[in-house]
């Protein structure tokens, strides 16, 4: 299983349930490597995504532990429950947030990265995969800017 982040330098991720700083560019890396796959997404997230709605064109795992129905997903109760729904896909990212990358990271052996060379304060952070001896940045792209802000596309992969 893969997983998708976009982080700061501080491996901070977001603040009030939303992303502080996004980038075109990135928006459109996370389009091209989920497209057609499967997604697990926190229910937090769903609910900044626009109009609180599904992604078009993957097919959304949405983990809540409350008895939700939701038009265009899949709902989990438990991370055995979602991970068990997404084994009928061939390929399946988790696209976060926090709570849901920590419990899925043990399950994913690949990371695709957004680097982004700032550190606006945030209250939800990735995992320092820098820090941990289990990941090793496999491939690293040079630094690329847009409106004057410095990022780059890395891949981690599972030592
Ligand atoms: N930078 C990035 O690439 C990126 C990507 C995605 C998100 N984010 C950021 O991450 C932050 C949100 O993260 P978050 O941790 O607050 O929320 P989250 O992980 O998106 O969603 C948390 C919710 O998911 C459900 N949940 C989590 N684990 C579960 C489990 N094992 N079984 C069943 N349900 C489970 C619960 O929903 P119920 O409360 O309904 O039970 C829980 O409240 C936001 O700031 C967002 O912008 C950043």
């Amino acid at each position: 299983m893969e997983a998708i982040v976009a982080v700061f330098s501080d491996w901070g991720i977001g603040s009030e349930g939303t992303q502080q700083l996004v980038l075109k560019a990135d928006r459109a890396h996370f389009r091209e490597l989920t497209a057609g796959a499967a997604v697990i997404v926190g229910r937090r997230t769903l609910a900044d995504f626009p109009g609180g709605r599904p992604l078009k064109g993957r097919n959304n795992i949405v983990v809540t532990r409350q008895n939700l129905a939701i038009e265009g997903a899949e709902v989990a109760h438990s991370t055995g429950e979602a991970l068990a729904l997404a084994e009928k896909y061939p390929r399946t990212l988790v696209i976060g947030g926090a709570s849901v990358y920590r419990q899925f990271l043990p399950y994913v052996d690949t990371v695709h990265l957004t680097q982004i060379d700032r550190a606006p304060a945030s209250d939800s952070f990735f995992e320092d995969l820098d820090a941990s001896p289990d990941w090793q940045a496999a491939e690293v792209g040079d630094w690329q800017e847009e409106n004057g802000v410095r990022y780059r596309f890395a891949t981690y992969r599972r030592v």
